[in-house]
């Protein structure tokens, strides 16, 4: 039996996932490292500390599941989008890598725009540049750290840094490039003219090949340290959204994912190239040769909750690990005691500014319509339903673009609570079904470098064989008339707040 790796390197922490070649799951670990936030919207992490971590997942994983090193047949790649790496001449890191939740740049990305144009940045690249995205934060480096970026002599995205790591190769695939905003999205190939246009040097960008494609092989070193055999291929790979949709099936017209992680992901399917001229969507190559995916992103989904358990839920923390029961499933409990809208409470879940569907890097998260009868348990409610508010933005940009969607399944954290799984199918006002390897974008990596090694003769085939619906969720009648009003509520507080949030970022100079 020959076996797959699929390797996540995710935003608080790296996932090792192993598979046989029937796409079966074997075993996953994962290894965790710290993310910085030297001001309010920055976001970095040492890509050497990506590099450990995946080191300590992959050995975790090989011990977990006790197979022969020597019977791994190949390695696929996955990651957070967007981040740049910045590497000498030698190799060797020039910077903390400056992250996709990052908002440092929006000086840098009206610069961009000037220069390249937005018409033609719709057309090449087919999206607006957005503070998240690769090209500003090159450009940001530029105009704030002259000394590091005369001594860049490659840029790489945070999966492509560990692919450098373990082969020694520089390569990138279609849909991480597609989010750098130098990529022509329509022809799958690096644009060099936008790359000309803000007078990169086009040496800094890797070779792109398409996501089941082979790359290279794992080095010398690496094989002596996990006893690996000779040649073991590492594929292209893919963002984290296009492998994790490999890795829920999406990967024909109709099906559509909702993923919540610490990012929330809205991602469709389409066998062509669809564009929202007003950008609130991205339109980015899939992992699936020749296809595309059209998403929207929410900045902080998970990364909502998150913040709530670490500032507000201490009581919560210390009864989850008396009870040995996790944290977020005493902090969902609580929630769904409370009534349906929060009895009237409203967050917005902009903690980090927002991409989909307002592109705001000033955005702030708040929570409307506070009063004495509120307790944590309404605020928890209003913090799931705010975020799946949030997600229900991009389900009505992408219906209005036309693209059909008959089938959503819903993945990441999120998907494992009921409470929020029934407030997504109410919310989103569609079945929501789950899949029974809930691991998307590292199964989607393994997945995929099992079709590189011929062990399924295409993605499709892959996911036809692997991936398999457990249960549907629908929605509930009640819930569905209860949100209607607050959702349009929801939708008129951002406009309503806009320039006061820009207000206050000049007062905390953010
Ligand atoms: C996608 C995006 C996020 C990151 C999170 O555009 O920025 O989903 O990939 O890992």
């Amino acid at each position: 039996m020959e076996y797959f790796l699929g390797i996540d390197v995710g935003t608080t922490g790296c996932k090792a996932l192993l598979i046989d070649e029937k796409g079966q799951l074997v075993a996953q670990a994962s290894a965790e490292y710290p993310l910085f936030t030297p001001r309010p919207n920055w976001a970095e992490q040492n890509p050497e500390d990506w590099w450990q971590g995946t080191l300590q997942a992959w050995r975790k994983v090989f011990s977990a599941s006790g197979i022969d090193p020597k019977s791994l047949a190949g390695v696929g790649l996955t990651g957070q989008m967007h981040g740049s790496v910045f590497l000498d001449e030698r190799g060797e890191v020039l910077r903390p890598a400056i992250l996709w939740c990052d908002q440092r740049t929006d000086r840098e990305c009206a610069e961009i725009t000037q220069r390249v144009g937005r018409e033609k940045l719709m057309e090449i690249n087919c999206n607006p540049v957005l503070p998240g995205f690769t090209a500003p934060k090159i450009i940001w480096v530029k105009n704030n750290q002259p000394e590091v970026y005369q001594k860049i002599n490659r840029v790489l995205l945070p999966k492509d840094y560990i692919r450098f790591c373990l082969t020694g190769e520089f390569a990138t695939d279609v849909s991480d490039a597609s989010g750098t905003s130098l990529f022509d999205v329509p022809r799958r190939t690096w644009s060099q003219e936008i790359i000309e246009l803000l007078e990169l040097n086009p040496d800094w960008f890797p070779p792109c090949f398409e996501s089941p494609e082979v790359t290279g092989f794992v080095r010398q070193e690496i094989r002596e340290m996990f006893g690996l055999r000779e040649k073991v291929a590492v594929v292209a790979g893919g963002g984290d959204n296009a492998a994790g949709a490999v890795g829920t099936g999406i990967v024909r017209p109709g099906l559509v994912s909702a993923s919540l992680g610490t990012s929330g992901v809205v991602f469709a399917f389409s066998d062509q190239v669809k564009v929202d001229q007003e950008g609130r969507v991205h339109t980015f190559c899939h992992a699936v040769p020749g296809k595309w995916h059209v998403m929207g992103v929410m900045l902080a989904a998970g990364g909502s909750l998150r913040w709530f358990r670490d500032v507000l839920g201490k009581e919560e923390q210390a009864v989850s690990s008396f009870l040995e029961k996790d944290v977020y499933q005493v902090l969902t409990e609580g929630a769904a005691l409370a009534e349906t809208g929060a009895e009237g409470l409203i967050f917005l879940p902009y903690l980090t500014g927002e991409r989909t569907p307002h592109a705001d890097p000033y955005a702030r998260g708040v929570f409307f319509g506070l009063t004495l009868k509120h307790r944590k348990n309404e605020m928890v409610r209003s913090v799931l339903e705010g975020v799946t508010f949030g997600m229900r933005d991009s389900f009505e940009i992408i219906k209005e673009m036309g693209i059909p969607i008959e089938e959503v399944r819903a993945i990441g954290g999120g998907a494992r609570s009921p409470l929020w799984r029934k407030i997504q199918a109410s919310i989103y006002q569609v079945p929501l079904s789950r899949v029974r390897v809930d691991e998307g974008p590292a199964f989607g990596a393994a997945l995929l470098a099992a079709v590189g090694q011929g062990g399924f003769s295409s993605v499709e085939e892959a996911c036809e064989k692997t991936v398999s619906v457990i249960d549907r969720e629908q929605p509930d009648p009640k819930m569905m008339t209860d949100y209607q009003e607050l959702y349009a509520i929801y939708r008129d507080l951002y406009p309503a707040l806009r320039d006061f949030y820009r207000r206050i970022a000049n007062l905390t100079k953010d």
